[in-house]
């Protein structure tokens, strides 16, 4: 039976959780005999915004399409598919990205022939896609997070009538093992442990994007890290909404902990996890990091904010008190530990004294990293219908202000650094300087430095002789 061309997403069915326990397929991912060459001679242009697990889908949609014979290019002009693996956690995001497929007008109607896709995040919201199709008659489809594995099926299906295809599920389905990959790194790679997320912060739209939190089974996890290992890749990124909640719903208590300590036992070089909430976190994860060399020690922990009132209405689940404890048991176990931190600024209703708190817990904290954020209200969030009476200016100046003194921490921890040999995992030359390599320290630290020839994916020992308040220069000690 021929699928419907036209499935839109739904918001009310996306936020239902169900108790049903995800299950693991290991063969619903297919590839007709047709869709298998349809792609050769051709060329494919991705463009992914937004976090690691848009990062890791992007993967597996380049794997798809070089599958089917086409051949990766860096510019759109050049492309017959153009795919847009997009991020809607705030809407600056989504302008960008609407205002590039707005820019491919021309182009499209030049070349009727090129596909224009949409896919990730944004095209699992109601209110996008009527605007994408309302507005964007050059985007030919739209597929969303949940049936990626379709995507061969709908190209071949578009490149055969030339009809419009629309499909995003809004109900998650389930976890799929056997989806090909084009890793974008050679030395270290992301690994999914779960899909979606269950807390439902208010200001978030993930939990209605990413459906409910599917874990994977560990041995596929663990599988997919000694792969990793036996290709060489010296770094594995665990990558999760909420990893901490990894395994409940699989009915194991201390589920993270049992990974991690899985993972470390491959003999992988270095482990890293992203994200991590501060509500869940296990002291048996603590423990596991100080036990294993491997993981390594930095931590990326959102705070949102600093304020206990903003923190209820962001239904976060902790005080700024319960994160700084957190904060602090693991800075005297874990030596050397670093972190990182994402935060908010101008949530509904948050007043100058609440802004106050998150400027005291910067202090606290003195992160060595922070991605800081104005708040942006997402269609179907609890947050969005919250009063906000805050000027815009007013917000911007906060950010500005949280920046500045985020800024000259994260330059004041570096200092500590300097002449000291730290081991860092060489990814190739600096985006800068071709004769530099870059490369991140255990504690993730981007280093910029010189050494001689061939050092590109391995863990070398580099000597800093230069601070900066998000990077590091050194050179090469043997
Ligand atoms: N507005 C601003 N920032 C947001 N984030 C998530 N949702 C929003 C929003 N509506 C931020 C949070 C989260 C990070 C990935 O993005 O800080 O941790
Ligand atoms: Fe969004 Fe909160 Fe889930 Fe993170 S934990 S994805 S901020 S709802």
């Amino acid at each position: 039976m021929e699928r419907n061309t036209f499935i839109l997403p739904d918001q009310d069915q996306a936020k239902r959780r169900t108790r049903t326990r995800p299950e693991s397929v290991y063969d619903l991912f297919t590839l007709t005999e047709n869709a298998r060459g349809i792609g050769s001679g051709k060329y494919y242009y991705l463009r992914t915004y937004g976090c690691q697990a848009n990062v890791r889908d992007g993967e597996t949609i380049s794997g798809m399409l070089e599958m089917m014979g086409f051949q990766k290019s860096e510019k759109p002009e050049e492309a017959d598919v153009l795919v847009f693996n997009t991020c809607a956690v705030r809407r600056a995001a989504e302008e960008r990205v609407l205002g590039e497929i707005g820019s491919l007008k021309g182009l499209k109607r030049k070349h009727p022939e090129k596909v224009i896709c949409i896919c990730g995040c944004m095209a699992q919201e109601e209110a996008v896609v009527d605007e994408i199709l309302k507005g964007y008659p050059q985007v030919d489809i739209i597929f969303g997070t949940h049936n990626i594995y379709h995507f061969p099926e709908l190209l071949t299906g578009r490149l055969s009538d030339g009809e419009r295809r629309v499909e995003v599920f809004s109900e998650e389905g389930k976890v799929i093992e056997n989806l090909p990959v084009q890793r974008s790194q050679t030395c270290k790679g992301f690994v999914n442990i779960m899909y979606g997320c269950n807390k439902f912060c208010t200001y978030c739209i993930v939990p209605y994007t990413r459906g409910k939190e599917r874990s994977r089974r560990k041995e596929d996890i663990i599988a997919e890290i000694r792969e990793l290992k036996a290709k060489n890749f010296k770094e594995v990124i665990l990558l999760g909404q909420n990893v901490n909640a990894y395994g409940k719903d699989l009915g194991e208590e201390d589920g993270f902990t049992e990974l991690l300590k899985a993972s470390a036992e491959t003999g992988i070089d270095r482990i890293r996890f992203y994200t991590s909430h501060p509500r869940d976190y296990s002291p048996t994860t603590i423990d596991a990091m100080k036990e294993y060399p491997n993981i390594m020690p930095s931590l990326h922990l959102p705070v949102q904010s600093g304020s206990d009132e903003v923190l209820r209405r962001m239904a976060r689940g902790y005080t700024a008190d319960s994160y700084k404890k957190l904060y602090d048991e693991m800075k005297s176990k874990i030596p050397g530990i670093t972190f990182s931190t994402d935060i908010i600024v101008g949530f509904p209703g948050e007043t100058d004294e609440q802004f106050r708190k998150t400027l005291d817990l910067a202090d606290y904290c003195k992160f060595d990293l922070a991605y800081t954020f104005v708040y942006s209200p997402r269609s179907g969030t609890p947050a969005a219908k919250m009063p906000d009476d805050t000027p815009a200016e007013v917000k911007k100046e906060r950010l500005q202000i949280l920046n500045e003194k985020i800024g000259r921490y994260a330059n004041a921890n570096n200092q500590q650094y300097m002449g000291k040999v730290l081991q860092v995992l060489c990814e190739g030359s600096s985006k800068k300087k071709a004769d530099v390599y870059s490369g991140y320290s255990a504690e993730n630290k981007l280093v910029n430095f010189t050494g001689p020839a061939g050092l590109k994916d391995q863990i070398v020992n580099v000597e800093i002789t230069g601070i900066h308040s998000y990077s590091l220069d050194g050179k090469v000690v043997l």
